[in-house]
């Protein structure tokens, strides 16, 4: 069977189409400068093959999970999954053919390569029953695949160039086929582009960028140069699944559109702006405020704030503590100082790096400077305060095994899980969605029960619903069980269980 989906229309007015059977078997690289059409291609080609074969989208700017919406592409958002957690999905979603969206936008570029590499390496690793057929589209393919190495780490460009490149030389056999789209030919690995033999090129302006076409397409430098002239979702098209010889094709409208338009110009404001220079000019809001992503880049710099923060209040004079007694009233005066810090509403929102800055002023202001814990101690009295438990509980034997569990988790799960280990110890009520969104510092109950059922997936806990729909959770070994609790309660009324 030859299904033939169509692009849009050639030079001469022709359909212009693009065999999906051939294009399995032999890859396509599209390439053209910024704003060349290369995105909008990417989603005409999927949402013209989408009743045709299963497909996925590794998506660096979250362009592509309106397809969604419109196709049933299952978003899966990066940032909220373990590279673990994400090689499975992808291994899942071959087993049930679910096409799925990677949506990586927010994540930082070391984080981005990793979480593809991992989510691909599933796409890999399937058993050979499920290797059916499937579109792998890579957007922005120079940051999976750069040519020369950038500021992320060894490992993580490793990780990621490995798996481009497994999918675009290995991939075949195993039904995948890769469609890769960048920017710039020249940032791309060069082992990784020559693997496509279907080639659509855009509007190109670099010199260099011009010679790389030139030579994957078998052509005269001299006739690259026509790349200069092609219009936005202009492209020239070479190979088996495409045309024998170069056609110029005008890739047709979409369904859906992406997310972020191209900016368009609006008329400037009417009335001018009074007192432009006060606004415009004023103090910056405090560093405190600002929202800031979890495991952003920024952490650092935040965590250098602190650190000059701290420096910038002069020291009590303090004298070293002499006895066990002034060890445990210092101790209960460091934890009342992060007690007031965790009862401001907003606490359980702000990111690590931030809280501690605070801790650390506040804690020099009560003249406890010599005191303050370093930020591995402060995580680590952040998730036992969350959990309810007081730096009291923390020699004792049982909760040293808890602790021990909880480490089995990434470090900002580890909370959760010991605020329900407390609830099961003590036979409370099973924490709400709201209450465990809280405690993991976040405002969305649907990625609290996607952390349960993570914590659950690990060996960690069970959970059970009764007939009222109330949950119990029973921790795994010791089983302890908290009462039946329900879900969809209020974090308020629960709060103390929380914090
Ligand atoms: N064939 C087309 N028909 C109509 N509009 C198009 C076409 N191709 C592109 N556009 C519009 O042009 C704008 C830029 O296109 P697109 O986002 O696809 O560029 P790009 O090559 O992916 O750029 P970047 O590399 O910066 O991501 C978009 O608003 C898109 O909707
Ligand atoms: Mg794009």
């Amino acid at each position: 069977m030859t299904v033939a989906i169509e692009m849009g229309h050639t030079s001469a007015g022709a359909p212009a189409a693009l065999d999906l059977e051939e294009l399995l078997a032999t890859r396509l690289l599209v390439q053209g400068n910024s704003g060349s059409g290369k995105s909008h291609l990417l989603r005409r080609l999927l949402e013209q093959s989408a009743p045709w074969v299963q497909q996925t989208i590794i998506d660096p700017e979250g362009d592509f999970v309106s397809l969604g919406e419109r196709f049933g592409h299952l978003v899966i958002d990066a940032e909220e999954h373990t590279e673990r957690g994400l090689q499975s999905a992808g291994e899942r979603a071959r087993i049930h053919r679910v096409s799925t969206v990677l949506n990586l936008e927010g994540l930082d570029a070391e984080n981005q390569m990793r979480r593809a590499a991992a989510f691909l390496g599933g796409l890999f690793e399937v058993a050979r029953d499920h290797w059916y057929p499937m579109l792998v589209v890579v957007d922005e393919a120079q940051l999976f695949a750069p040519a020369v190495a950038g500021e992320v780490s060894d490992e993580a460009r490793k990780l990621s160039l490995g798996a481009m490149t497994n999918l675009m030389c290995r991939g075949r056999k195993r039904g995948l086929a890769g469609i890769i789209a960048t920017q710039r030919l020249a940032k791309l690995a060069k082992n990784v582009a020559a693997e496509a033999s279907n080639f659509l090129m855009g509007r190109t302006f670099l010199d260099i960028d011009m010679a790389r076409a030139a030579d994957l397409l078998g052509m005269e430098r001299r006739q690259a140069e026509a790349f200069r002239d092609l219009e936005r979702g202009q492209f020239m098209a070479l190979g088996p699944a495409l045309s024998r010889r170069p056609l110029g094709v005008r890739i047709g409208p979409t369904d859906t559109s992406p997310r972020n338009g191209t900016p368009r110009l609006m008329p400037l404001p009417e009335a001018a702006l009074e007192d432009a220079r006060a606004i415009i000019l004023a103090a910056p809001p405090p560093e405190t405020v600002r929202p800031q992503r979890r495991s952003s880049p920024d952490l650092l710099d935040q965590l250098m704030a602190a650190k000059s923060a701290a420096l910038e209040i002069r020291p009590e004079p303090v004298e070293a503590p002499t006895s066990a007694e002034d060890l445990a009233e210092r101790r209960e005066r460091v934890d009342r100082v992060l007690r007031a810090i965790l009862a401001q509403p907003d606490a359980g929102f702000r990111v690590i790096g931030v809280l501690y800055q605070e801790f650390v002023v506040r804690c020099r202001i009560e003249g406890l400077a010599s005191a303050v814990p370093d930020l591995p101690e402060f995580r680590r009295m952040l998730t036992r305060a969350r959990a309810g438990l007081g730096s009291d509980l923390a020699g004792d034997d049982v909760w040293q095994d808890v602790s021990v569990r909880a480490s089995l988790l990434p470090e900002d799960m580890q909370g959760v899980f010991m605020m329900i280990a407390r609830a099961a110890k003590e036979g409370w009520p099973c924490p709400s969605d709201a209450a465990i969104a809280r405690a993991y510092g976040s405002h969305s109950l649907r990625r609290a029960r996607r952390l349960l059922t993570y914590i659950e997936e690990q060996g960690l806990i069970v959970c059970q619903f009764d007939g009222t729909g109330r949950r119990t959770v029973t921790l795994v070994e010791l089983a302890w069980a908290t009462a039946p609790g329900d879900p969809n309660a209020e974090a308020a009324e629960q709060g103390s269980l929380a914090l």
